[in-house]
C-alpha cells in the first residue's frame, strides 16, 4: 500500500511475555506479564482492522528494534522487570525517541505502581481509603502498626497482578505481622503496606479515553463463592490464576445507584489526577459500613480475552473483545493526532 493511502501508523506491541515455565508452575515472578496468546490477540485486532502492527520484546534491544523496523506508534503492555520504576520505563523510552503510543506516561506509571503514593493521592481528593502504613526492613513493624485496628492485610507496596498477596497475607495481631513480614521480605523486594482488612464486597471500575470526556465503565463486582480462608477473602494470586474455581463476576454490579455513582466518580478523579491515558481500571472494597475504599489504579490492565476483567467491564456496555481493544487503540490515535 502505498505511504499516502495508509490509515493507520505501523505500529508495534510492546510486552514481556511470560515464559513458557512460568505459565506451567506456580511461581508468581513473572504474574504480571502476558502470554503468548493474549499479545497475539491483540495484535490480529489491530491487523484486522488495518494496523501494520508487530510485536517487540521490552528488552535491551528494544529502542534498537523499534528503529529497524521503523515504528511510528506503540501498543504498550509492559509491565517492565526491574525495579519500582519498571512500568514507567517503556514510555520513558517510547518518549525518549518521541514515538507516540497507547497508554499513560512514565509519571502516571510510577506514582500508580506505588500503592502507598497513589492512595495518598486519592485521599488528598476526598476519595475513601483503606489506612495503612508502608513497612520496610528496618522498622519495628509493631510500633509502625500501633495506629491500625487489626486484622490487617500485608501486600508488596509496589507489585501486581496478585504478585506477592496469598490467600493468607492477613495478620490478626503483631506476631502474625511479624511472621508475615520476615517471609515476605525473603521473597519480595521493596516495601510491604500494611492496610487494615476491609472486609465487605470488591469491585472494579474500567475507564476508556482521554480527559474530561473520559468513558467510566460502571462497576464489576468480584463475588467470592466462599471464604479464601478462614473468614477472610482475598483477591490473591492464587485465586486470580484460578479465578474460575473461586469467583465468578458480575457487571454492573447489584448496588444501589448512589454507591456505583461514588465508585465511577472516585475512579474518574484518580484517573485525571494522575494524567492517566486511553485505559485504566481502578480497584475498590467496602468497608465494614458499606462505603467502597479506594485500593488502586491499574494503568496497564489486563487484556487477555476471556478471562482480564478490564474487558469484561467494557462488555456488559456491548463492547466484544475486538471492539474494547480498537477502542483503546483509537483512543491513543485521535489522543496523539490531536482529533
Ligand atoms: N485493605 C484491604 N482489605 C481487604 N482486602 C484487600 C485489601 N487490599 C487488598 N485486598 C485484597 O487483595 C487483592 C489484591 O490487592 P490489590 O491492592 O488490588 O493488588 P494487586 O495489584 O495485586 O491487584 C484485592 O483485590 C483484595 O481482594
Ligand atoms: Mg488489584
Amino acid at each position: 500500500m502505498a505511504e499516502t493511502e495508509r490509515k493507520y501508523p505501523k505500529t508495534a506491541v510492546i510486552c514481556n511475555r511470560k515464559s513458557v515455565e512460568s505459565t506451567e508452575n506456580a511461581s508468581d515472578s513473572e504474574a504480571e506479564f502476558d502470554s503468548p496468546e493474549t499479545i497475539e490477540a491483540i495484535r490480529q485486532v489491530l491487523l484486522r482492522h488495518g494496523v501494520p502492527a508487530v510485536t517487540i520484546e521490552a528488552d535491551e534491544d528494544l529502542a534498537e528494534n523499534l528503529k529497524q523496523h521503523k515504528i511510528e506508534f506503540a501498543f504498550n503492555l509492559a509491565e517492565g522487570k526491574y525495579g519500582r520504576d519498571r512500568e514507567a520505563q517503556v514510555p520513558g523510552i517510547l518518549g525518549l525517541l518521541n514515538i507516540p503510543y497507547m497508554g499513560s506516561d512514565a509519571t502516571a506509571m510510577g506514582i500508580s505502581l506505588d500503592k502507598d503514593l497513589c492512595k495518598r493521592l486519592a485521599a488528598s481528593f476526598g476519595i475513601r481509603v483503606p489506612k495503612g502504613v508502608v513497612i520496610r526492613p528496618a522498622d519495628d513493624a509493631c510500633e509502625k502498626t500501633e495506629d491500625l485496628t487489626y486484622p490487617l492485610i500485608l501486600k508488596p507496596n509496589a507489585e501486581g497482578s496478585g504478585r506477592g498477596i496469598f490467600d493468607r497475607s492477613i495478620a490478626e495481631d503483631p506476631a502474625e505481622l511479624k511472621r508475615l513480614l520476615t517471609s515476605c521480605f525473603q521473597v519480595y523486594d521493596g516495601d510491604m503496606l500494611a492496610e487494615e482488612y476491609l472486609p465487605g464486597r470488591e469491585f472494579t471500575v474500567g475507564l476508556l479515553g482521554n480527559g474530561p470526556e473520559v468513558h467510566v465503565f460502571r462497576p464489576m463486582e468480584v463475588c467470592y463463592h466462599e471464604p479464601t480462608e478462614d473468614s477472610y477473602y482475598v483477591y490473591s494470586y492464587r485465586i486470580k490464576k484460578d479465578f474460575r474455581n473461586y469467583v465468578h463476576y458480575e457487571c454492573p454490579a447489584k448496588i444501589p445507584a448512589e454507591c456505583e455513582r461514588e465508585m465511577m466518580a472516585a475512579a474518574r478523579e484518580v484517573f485525571l489526577a494522575l494524567g492517566c491515558r486511553d485505559v485504566s481500571r481502578v480497584d475498590f472494597r467496602m468497608n465494614g459500613a458499606g462505603e467502597p475504599c479506594f485500593l488502586e489504579l491499574n494503568p496497564l490492565p489486563g487484556l487477555a480475552p476471556d478471562y482480564s476483567d478490564y474487558p469484561m467491564t467494557a462488555e456488559s456496555e456491548g463492547y466484544s473483545y475486538d471492539d474494547i481493544v480498537f477502542a483503546v487503540y483509537e483512543a491513543a490515535l485521535k489522543r496523539t493526532r490531536g482529533i
